[in-house]
């Protein structure tokens, strides 16, 4: 029988009545704790927080950990940014080595610190330097190469589709379009309308992504834009099973049930857990407590719990903070 590379995989999902659902790269984020969460619950694809390909040369040992697999079972994909073709290739290759089976190039990231460095949105400017980059990656490692856009810099600069052509003939096998300009950072709305402009003027598969926020709109927003896939980032941000909600929904026409309280506070848990194994138990208390705000959102007393665990001093005060709030809650709730 003939292997399928994974992208191929991914996009044969579109057979069973829905597009495939694909973790967005975030920084600081979807490291491999959440990204194996996001996994557990129906996520298709995910994708590393962007790592610099200048630090990944270096063996800046951060770049590591950000890369580290978070479900052998799933595909790895490592998301790389830089402004010169060689170290991009170069970093390719390592992450490759690494065990990466697909690379994204990142050429969206509207952070003043990262396209100061010529790197991220700021490609969108230098679309000669963007093919170059695209076409050194793709020749550099033997596996999918995607990469991420914005539909342009601004408002009079929106070269999403030249982008888009410019990715096609440099052998990207998908591309990923956030439908804003970097201009807009994360404000307005995602146009996906300009989204679904792009998808008609190009052949390879069109990841659509901004705003995608309930199973109902994925699907709406799906059909009218005919992309291959969907990215959602801040939606899945204290609520990973997003991607089985949407999934679920698209493939039945019913929406699931919300997630019982209990077996979120499992999740809850879990994931610190998860936080303290993959980090250390100073800094994975300290990344764990930003998830901890958004799991904990809309829970009866987050607030107050949220203003307690972020004095607590260790990964185990906090720990027995969680499991105090969490019985507390479930009791006030069976009650
Ligand atoms: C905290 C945060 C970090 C992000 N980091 C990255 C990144 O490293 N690489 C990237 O391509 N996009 C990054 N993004 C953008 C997201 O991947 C996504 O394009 C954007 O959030 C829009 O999708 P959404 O509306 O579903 O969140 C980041 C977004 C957020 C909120």
């Amino acid at each position: 029988m003939q292997t399928r590379d994974p992208l191929t995989a991914l996009f044969a999902i579109r057979e069973t009545g829905r597009p495939p659902l694909i973790l967005a790269p975030m920084a600081g984020v979807t490291d491999a704790p959440f990204r194996a969460l996001a996994s557990r619950f129906g996520a298709d694809l995910t994708v590393s927080e962007m790592i610099a390909s200048q630090a990944m040369i270096r063996g800046i040992a951060r770049c590591l950990k950000q890369s580290a697999h978070g479900d052998p079972e799933t595909t790895l994909a490592v998301q790389i940014a830089g402004a010169d073709p060689e170290a991009m290739a170069q970093a390719a290759r390592m992450q490759v080595e690494l065990g990466a089976e697909m690379i994204d190039i990142n050429m969206g990231c509207p952070v003043r610190k990262i396209v100061g460095t010529g790197a991220g949105a700021a490609l969108l400017r230098d679309e000669s330097l963007a093919g170059r980059i695209m076409e050194a990656v793709a020749q550099a490692v033997p596996v999918p190469v995607t990469v991420k856009i914005r539909l342009g810099w601004d408002h009079h600069t929106r070269n999403g589709v030249t982008m888009a052509r410019i990715a096609e003939s440099a052998g990207m096998r998908a591309i990923t379009i956030h439908g804003r300009t970097r201009a807009q950072m994360y404000s307005g709305m995602a146009d996906w309308e300009a989204i679904a402009e792009i998808k008609s003027r190009i052949t390879i598969p069109v990841i659509g992504n901004g705003d995608i926020t309930s199973p109902e709109q994925a699907r709406e927003l799906w059909q009218k834009s005919g992309v291959d896939g969907l990215m959602i980032g801040r939606a899945a941000l204290g609520r990973p099973w997003i991607f089985r909600e949407i999934g679920h929904f698209m493939t039945t026409g019913r929406l699931l049930e919300p997630l019982p309280l209990r077996e979120r506070g499992a999740v809850i848990v879990d994931h610190f857990h998860a936080m303290i194994a993959h980090h250390g138990p100073r800094t994975g208390h300290l990344l764990a407590r930003k998830h901890l705000g958004w799991f904990t959102r809309g829970f009866p007393g987050g607030a107050a719990f949220r203003d307690r665990i972020n004095h607590a001093p260790h990964s185990e005060a906090a720990l027995e903070m969680l499991d105090a709030f969490l019985d507390t809650t479930l009791a006030s709730r069976a009650a």
